[in-house]
């Protein structure tokens, strides 16, 4: 009889090489390492919720003051500005990074990257499902270029006060305030209960080891 094909040579090579590995040192963790793994991850969830909660929070705030204050107009500039720095302060001061993003962004900056796409994707098709948006939530860890990260990501639903600069009928000046600021706006025509983006969380793991 022939000696056994090239493909079953490797394979009795790879599996006597898995043999050769020390297993037993791993198989001592292996039952508590999920339990560990879910602790942290629940810890890492924590905190990016109350970092949402915090910038989320403050956010609404802001823009029902400046709207009450003097109106959607001088609001856009209110959210050009604070935005950004409210979101910046939560990151730096809960020590991960905090921020919004959309399947239709208002400011560049707030473009998703790959995974933030996916779940955004994943996001929208649950919703045209009937998923309730506020129940959307996406964890992870993620491997990158600049580490692993774990990564959550929390929906955002289109209330009323929101189609005052998000929806399909904006006043004249509204618009031209948005169009001056924002040339690339992709961010209008959105109705009460749709999807309007999502809150995105990111806590690098190696540097916490
Ligand atoms: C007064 C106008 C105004 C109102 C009202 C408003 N927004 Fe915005 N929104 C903006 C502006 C301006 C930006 C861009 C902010 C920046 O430059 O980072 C923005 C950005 C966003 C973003 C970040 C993604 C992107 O498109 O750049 C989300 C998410 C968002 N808004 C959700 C909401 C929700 C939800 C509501 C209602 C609760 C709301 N907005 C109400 C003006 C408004």
């Amino acid at each position: 009889m022939p000696g056994p094909t090239p493909c079953l040579r490797l394979l009795g090579a790879a599996l006597s090489l898995a043999a050769a590995l020390p297993c037993a040192a791993h198989a001592a963790t292996d039952e508590a390492e999920p339990a560990a793994a879910a602790a942290d991850t629940a810890a890492l969830e924590a905190r990016a919720r109350t970092a949402i909660k915090t910038l989320g929070g403050q956010l609404v705030q802001e823009l029902k003051a400046a709207i009450e204050a003097e109106g959607p107009v001088h609001a856009i500039d209110v959210c050009h500005t604070i935005a950004p720095r409210i979101a910046d302060e939560t990151s730096a001061r809960q020590n991960l990074s905090v921020g919004r993003t959309s399947h239709k962004v208002r400011n560049p900056n707030n473009l998703p990257d790959e995974w933030e796409t996916e779940v955004l994707d994943a996001f929208l098709a649950a919703a045209e499902a009937g998923t309730p948006i506020a129940t959307l939530e996406k964890a992870a860890v993620v491997d990158g270029d600049d580490g692993r990260h774990f990564r959550y990501m929390k929906g955002i639903p289109t209330k009323p006060l929101c189609l005052n600069c998000h929806g399909a009928d904006l006043t004249p000046e509204v618009q031209a305030a948005i169009d001056e600021t924002y040339p690339q706006d992709r961010a209008t025509g959105f109705a009460v209960g749709d999807l309007r983006g999502a809150f995105t969380v990111s806590i690098p793991l190696d540097a916490e080891d």
